[in-house]
C-alpha cells in the first residue's frame, strides 16, 4: 500500500518562484515525478554543482538515473520540443530510456497551434482604439492545444501518433478548420497538408513509442506498491484558468486544484503541498500586479535575481512581495507548508516592503485577493515596511545564521499566511538551502 507520503509542489505567484529546485531537491525522498499540467511554456531550473539544466516538459526529477518520470494526461506536449529535451539530456549525459513515460491521452501541441497562438496575440495587440489586448503568452500553443482538447474534433493526443491512420484521418478534418482559422486571423501561410502532417508527427510518434502508455494505470499500480509521489506543478496558481487573474492567465489548472484531473490520481493520495514562493514577486506578460516596482528597487531586484524569463527570455516584471496574493493561493492549494525562495535577491535593501492589504476604488480595505484583471487593477497595495539586511546570506545553511531582520522578514510572512516555512532558498544551488 501507499506509504502515504506525496507531496504537491505548487507556484504561489504568477510562476518562476524556483519550483524546479525544490522538485529537484525532493525527488530524492520520492520514487515517481510526474507533471500534470502546462507544456512548453514551464522552464523550470535545475542547478547541479557547475551545471545548469533548464526543463519544460520532461520532470524536474530527470537527474537522478532511478527515478521514474511522467508527463501526465493534463499536460499538452510539443513532440518536437519533447524530442529535443530528451537529445539535450542524452548528450549530456542524462539517461532518457524507461525513466521517461509519457501519457497516451495528453494532447499535442502542433505547428497550427503555434502559429494561432501568435497570430492571435499579433491581432489582439491592433485591435483599433482599444490599445494592446494581447495576453503576453510564451507562444508556445499552449491556448490553441487546450481549446482543441475542449473542441474534442479537433484534438490529436499522444496515443493518436502511434498509429498512422487514425492520425491522417484526424489531421484532414482539423487542417480544413484551422485553415479557415488562421487565413481569419491574418495569416498568409500555404494550406495545411494532412498527409505531410500525419507523416511527420507520425514519426515523431515512432520515436517516442517506447514512452507512451497509459500512465493513469501506471500511476496507481506505483500507489499501491508503496511508491512515493512528487507532483511537479508547471506555472501557478496566479494564473490557473480558473483561480487566477482571469484573463490574464494560462490555460490549464495550475493550482494543485488540477492534479487530480491531470493525472487520474484521486485527492486522498494528497499528504503534503509545498507552496512555492519567491521572496519578492515577479511576473511575465500582461496583467495586473498591484505591487509591481516600476523604479529603481524593481531594476535593482531584477538585476540581483537575474530575473529574465527561462522560456522566452523576456524581462520579469518586478515588484515587492504581495502576501494578500501568495494567501489566497495557499487557501486554493491547500499548503501544508511553505519554501520561500530567492531570499537572498533581497541583501543590500535597507527597507523592505510587503503588501498586507489592499484598497479598494471605494477606499475600503481587503485583505481578499481579487481573482479578476479588470477589479484587481483597481486594488492599491496597502504596504507594511520590514528593516532590511546588507549581509550577502549566499553560503548559509542554517536558519540561525540568517541575519536578525531576514528572520523577521520570515517571520512576517509565516505569521501572516500561518504556515510553517520549511524551506528557505538561498541561491540557485541545491547547497544553497536552510532546511
Ligand atoms: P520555476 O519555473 O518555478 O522552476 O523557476 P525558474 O527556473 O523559471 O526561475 C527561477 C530562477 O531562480 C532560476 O534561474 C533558478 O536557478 C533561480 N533560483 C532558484 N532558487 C534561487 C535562490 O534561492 N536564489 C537565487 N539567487 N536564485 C534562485
Ligand atoms: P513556470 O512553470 C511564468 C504566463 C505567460 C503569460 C501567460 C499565458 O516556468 O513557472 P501561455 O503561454 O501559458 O498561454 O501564457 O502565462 N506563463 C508563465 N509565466 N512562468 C511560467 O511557467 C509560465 N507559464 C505561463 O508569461 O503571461
Ligand atoms: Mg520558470
Amino acid at each position: 500500500m501507499n506509504t502515504g507520503q506525496n507531496t504537491a509542489i505548487v507556484g504561489l505567484q504568477w510562476g518562476d518562484e524556483g519550483k524546479g529546485k525544490i522538485v529537484d531537491l525532493l525527488t530524492a525522498k520520492h520514487d515517481v515525478i510526474v507533471r500534470y499540467n502546462g507544456g512548453a511554456n514551464a522552464g523550470h531550473t535545475v542547478v547541479v554543482g557547475d551545471e545548469k539544466y533548464a526543463l519544460h516538459l520532461i520532470p524536474s526529477g530527470i537527474l537522478y538515473e532511478e527515478k521514474l518520470c511522467i508527463i501526465g494526461n493534463g499536460v499538452v506536449v510539443d513532440p518536437v520540443q519533447l524530442i529535443k529535451e530528451i537529445d539535450t539530456l542524452r548528450n549530456r549525459g542524462i539517461e532518457v530510456g524507461d525513466n521517461l513515460r509519457v501519457s497516451n491521452r495528453a494532447h499535442v501541441v502542433m505547428p497550427y497551434h503555434k502559429e494561432h497562438d501568435a497570430a492571435l496575440e499579433r491581432k489582439l495587440s491592433q485591435i483599433a482604439g482599444k490599445g494592446d489586448q494581447s495576453i503576453g503568452t510564451t507562444k508556445r500553443g499552449i491556448g490553441p492545444a487546450y481549446a482543441d482538447k475542449v473542441h474534442r474534433a479537433t484534438a490529436i493526443r499522444m496515443g493518436d501518433l502511434l498509429d498512422h491512420e487514425t492520425l491522417l484521418d484526424k489531421l484532414s478534418i482539423t487542417c480544413a478548420i484551422r485553415c479557415a482559422e488562421l487565413s481569419a486571423l491574418g495569416v498568409d501561410a500555404p494550406p495545411l497538408d494532412a498527409n505531410a502532417l500525419a507523416d511527420e508527427y507520425a514519426a515523431y510518434g515512432k520515436r517516442l513509442a517506447p514512452h507512451i502508455i497509459d500512465t493513469v494505470y501506471e500511476l496507481h499500480d506505483c500507489v499501491n506498491d508503496g511508491k512515493a509521489i512528487l507532483f511537479e506543478g508547471a506555472n501557478a496558481c496566479l494564473l490557473d484558468i480558473d483561480h487566477g487573474t482571469f484573463p490574464y492567465v494560462t490555460s490549464s489548472n495550475c493550482s494543485a486544484l488540477g492534479i487530480h484531473a491531470g493525472t487520474g490520481l484521486p485527492g486522498k493520495y494528497m499528504n503534503k503541498v509545498i507552496g512555492i514562493m519567491k521572496a519578492y514577486s515577479t511576473r511575465v506578460g500582461g496583467g495586473p500586479f498591484p505591487s509591481e516596482e516600476l523604479g529603481e528597487k524593481g531594476e535593482q531586484i531584477r538585476d540581483r535575481g537575474n530575473e529574465y524569463g527561462t522560456t522566452t527570455g523576456r524581462p520579469r516584471r518586478c515588484g515587492w512581495l504581495d502576501l494578500v496574493a501568495v494567501k489566497y493561493s495557499t487557501m486554493i492549494c491547500g499548503t501544508t507548508s511553505i519554501a520561500c525562495m530567492l531570499l537572498d535577491v533581497l541583501s543590500g535593501f535597507e527597507e523592505l516592503k510587503i503588501c498586507v492589504a489592499y484598497e479598494l476604488e471605494d477606499g475600503t480595505r481587503s485583505a481578499r485577493f481579487i481573482p479578476d484583471a479588470k477589479q484587481l487593477a483597481t486594488a492599491k497595495p496597502i504596504f507594511e515596511t520590514l528593516p532590511g539586511w546588507s549581509e550577502e546570506i549566499v553560503d548559509i545553511t542554517s536558519p540561525e545564521d540568517l541575519p536578525v531582520n531576514a528572520k523577521a522578514y520570515l517571520d512576517f510572512i509565516s505569521k501572516y499566511l500561518d504556515l510553517p516555512i520549511s524551506i528557505v532558498s538561498v541561491g540557485p544551488k541545491r547547497s544553497q538551502t536552510v532546511i
